[in-house]
């Protein structure tokens, strides 16, 4: 990855805040701490290969959605798009890693989708609307690290991440919208409750750093 871009003209703050929409902000129990910018910018290759992981995994989690669901037309049909997706972005990182000599290699996870994932409620269709809304959280902010990035990245990687905001931003949306429609109830308390895990994830500390990680420790 390129040095990170030391120009005073380009305040950064400003094109963040046009990339983000207002509800994904809101939904969202914090943002994405200073030290975790500075941990990302510290570690460019690790990002890069962590990036990778995460698309491969968000692709694998419609997938399982998919072979698990059959009966929901609206969920096949998202997650399918979805999965396509995810894979899409995955080649993309890989392509982007391999002109920039950096070498593919496994990571272990990081604290996050576990630290989210262990909260759902085992009974149907509790379990879906959980994992559905988690999944919505998951690229949330991974829309909003993406964004944050952008201004501290060189012209390339940050061109890649401005499609990237744009499409994690519609499947926050669609991850949310699906959790709304399977629910047999409003789902506010819910994302209430995931909104605080998922915050302390974020602005605690946390032993290595990892897309999703928390502050360094
Ligand atoms: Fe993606
Ligand atoms: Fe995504």
């Amino acid at each position: 990855m390129a040095a990170a871009d030391t120009s005073v003209s380009s305040p950064g703050a400003s094109e963040v805040e046009a990339l983000l929409p207002a509800d994904l902000i809101d939904f969202l129990g914090c943002a994405t701490p200073q030290a975790w910018i500075d941990w990302a910018l510290a570690n460019p290759e690790l990002l890069l290969i962590d990036h990778a992981q995460c698309e491969k995994k968000a692709a694998s989690t419609a997938m399982s959605l998919l072979y698990r669901y059959v009966s929901e037309p609206l969920l096949l049909t998202k997650m399918s798009q979805l999965a396509r997706e995810e894979l899409l972005h995955f080649e993309q990182v890989v392509k982007l890693m391999e002109a920039r000599g950096i070498a593919y290699r496994h990571l272990s996870a990081s604290r996050y989708a576990e630290g989210l994932r262990r909260h759902v409620r085992p009974q149907e269709p509790d379990r879906l609307v959980d994992i559905l809304i988690i999944g919505a959280f998951i690229e949330a902010r991974s829309c909003e690290r993406f964004a944050r990035l952008i201004p501290h990245l060189d012209e390339e990687l940050a061109k890649f991440y401005r499609s990237l905001v744009k499409s994690e931003g519609r499947h926050y949306e669609d991850y949310l919208m699906l959790a709304q429609h399977l629910a047999p109830s409003p789902i506010e308390d819910r994302v209430a409750f995931f909104a605080e895990r998922e915050r302390d994830l974020i602005v605690t500390p946390d032993t290595d750093f990892r897309f999703h990680s928390g502050v360094p420790a």
